[in-house]
């Protein structure tokens, strides 16, 4: 695939750092990574708060080396971060791109998902700011990199809550729903799925419908399992865990118990891969605006850092791997 990159001329010598959307644990690994390098290739660094409203309300500050110490196990960002439906406004786009004048801010790296890199190419195309993104997001739903900062955490974080629901549901001859985050995508419940041994697993993409989930657990029962775990993706259309639950115990008389995990998903301290990927994508986009490219995202593809231009990440689906919930099927019997 021809991946045309955006260049721009003008030397760079300060550079801000912002973290935007839901928090994913690893932005501040690779908010580190981004102030580390800067300041090793002799750059200036200024931190901009609260992802677009810090642009709107001119929260912005110098960062050196020795802030970003003891947050690469932190949960969180110590930016804080936030979702501007300003922003999505020219007025303030202008705003934003006269207080980074101000600040004398040449260029930007952007942590965040789909909707925060749409706020960044819009800088790019109005103002001529150059920017970069680091996917930071639980979802891993920008196309492209294979995987983004904070998902791999959060596919921990529901596997653990999930194990333990296993551990319940075992000792009563349960049924539980487990719903666990991702927007419209299906990434963290196909993982999931595979990695708890789940019964069933829905998402949004695939077309399982509820009369083959009761179908496969009405099976179960005759084969001898007594406790079944389904998980489900946020976004499933129709039918969130409570939907689901319902129309289970309406056609099988059996009580669905409904667990939602919810915003412990964002949270936690980031694994090593969350930690690792981070630090390299952080880094890696210092080098790309100081090799004068600009409107792209540094993502992962086979464990090579790679470059895809904002529009491609943001506008191309990413799809969930059919695979896993194959497999996930296959060793549920
Ligand atoms: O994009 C990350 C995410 O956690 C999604 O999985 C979820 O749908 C959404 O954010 C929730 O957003 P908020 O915390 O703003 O309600």
């Amino acid at each position: 695939m021809i991946r045309i990159m955006a260049v721009f001329q003008k030397s760079v010598k300060r550079i801000g750092v912002f973290t935007s959307g839901g928090d994913a644990p690893g932005m501040n690994a690779c908010v580190r990574a981004i102030v580390r390098t800067a300041r090793a290739r002799g750059l200036e660094v200024w931190g901009i708060e609260k992802g677009y409203v810090g642009f709107i309300e001119n929260l912005m500050r110098p960062l050196e080396a020795r802030d970003m110490a003891n947050i690469i196990q932190r949960g969180g960002t110590v930016l804080k971060t936030g979702r501007s439906a300003e922003f999505m406004k020219s007025e303030y786009r202008k705003k934003g791109a006269e207080n980074l004048a101000l600040n004398q801010i040449d260029a930007v790296v952007c942590v965040g998902g789909d909707g925060s890199f749409r706020g960044a190419m819009a800088l790019w195309r109005e103002f001529q700011i150059p920017i970069v993104g680091a996917p930071g997001t639980i979802d891993n739903d920008l196309y492209g990199t294979d995987f983004t900062i904070g998902f791999d955490t959060a596919v921990n974080t529901a596997l653990e809550a999930t194990d333990k629901i296993r551990d319940t549901a075992d000792s009563h001859d349960r049924l539980f729903i487990v719903e666990v985050m991702g927007r419209n995508s299906g990434h963290i419940a196909s993982f999931v799925g595979l990695a708890c041994g789940a019964e069933e697993v829905f998402t949004p993409e695939i077309n399982t419908t509820v009369d083959k989930a009761v179908e496969k657990i009405m099976e179960a029962l005759k084969k001898g399992k007594r406790s079944s775990i389904i998980i489900t993706a946020e976004g499933q259309k129709p039918g969130r865990a409570y939907d689901l639950a319902e129309a289970i115990r309406k056609k099988t008389g059996l009580d669905a118990k409904v667990c939602i995990l919810g915003h412990i998903q964002r949270g936690g301290s980031p694994t090593a891969t969350d930690r690792i990927i981070a630090s390299r994508m952080g880094s890696s986009a210092i080098d790309v605006l100081i090799s004068g490219h600009c409107d792209l995202m540094v993502g992962i593809e086979k464990n090579e850092i790679v470059q895809v231009p904002f529009e491609l990440a943001t506008q191309r689906e990413k799809k969930t791997s059919l695979d896993y919930v194959k497999l996930s099927n296959l060793l549920a019997i």
